[in-house]
């Protein structure tokens, strides 16, 4: 299969030197990456700021942005079979960046934001025959979300974190698909890349992928 993962955060910024992010270590689509590479299939990671270097073998798309995310994910998209976006994308940034640093002005200031795009929601809506993965970090109510997203973005499954997922070693996930869902007991990112893939490679027509 040709697979496209999307990984780490995106950084929004406000000036030269100041930016919104979220902690996000981009672990988890490292690991997709080197899973879906282990099982022979044709890697593209677009990533947002991360620490960790390129895995072997697989073609690695290094964004800043969410902007930029969303372009590097255009470009992959028509050719690939499966996505599965990992990334804790910005939902806003800045409406405006400046330039240089800014100085220290007032006691109260605001900082306007619009709305990024949403990176998923936009290839479900041109779905065709691939397989589309999203994650959800829910701090309430995150079976009842997890489906919403599944829906709304029109994915086959969606990666439910227990919140404290982020840039933590190991997590606890749950499957949530459109038939019910399957909690997984907490495991490494690395595992967990592991068992995603065992799902997506299990041939159709099988065991009901939820387990139902
Ligand atoms: N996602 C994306 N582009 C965005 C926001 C989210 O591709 N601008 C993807 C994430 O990579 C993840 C899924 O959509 O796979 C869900 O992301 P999440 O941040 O949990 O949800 P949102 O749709 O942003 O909704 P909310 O923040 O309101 O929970």
């Amino acid at each position: 299969m040709r697979v496209l993962i999307t990984g780490g955060p995106t950084r929004e910024y406000l000036d030269d030197v100041r930016c919104l992010t979220n902690p996000s270590s981009g672990r988890m689509g490292m690991e997709l990456a080197r899973a879906a590479r282990a099982r022979k299939h044709a890697v593209t990671l677009v990533t947002g700021p991360t620490a960790f270097p390129d895995p072997a073998g697989v073609r690695v798309v290094r964004v800043t942005s969410a902007r930029e995310m969303a372009a590097a994910v255009a470009k992959a998209y028509p050719r690939c079979d499966v996505l599965i976006a990992s990334a804790a994308v910005s939902d806003y940034r800045p409406r405006l960046r400046k330039a240089g640093k800014v100085k220290k002005g007032p006691a109260r200031a605001t900082l306007e934001l619009v709305a990024n795009p949403d990176i998923l929601a936009a290839c479900g809506r041109k779905k065709g025959r691939r397989v589309l993965v999203g994650f959800a970090l829910e701090s309430r109510d995150g079976l009842k979300n997890a489906r919403k997203k599944l829906l709304a973005k029109n994915l086959d499954l969606v990666v439910l974190n227990d919140p404290g997922s982020f840039a933590a070693e190991r997590i606890g996930a749950t499957f949530v698909f459109a038939e019910g869902a399957e909690r997984l007991p907490k495991m490494t990112k690395e595992k967990l890349a592991g068992v995603i893939f065992e799902l997506l490679d299990r041939p159709h027509g099988g065991e009901c992928a939820c387990g139902c």
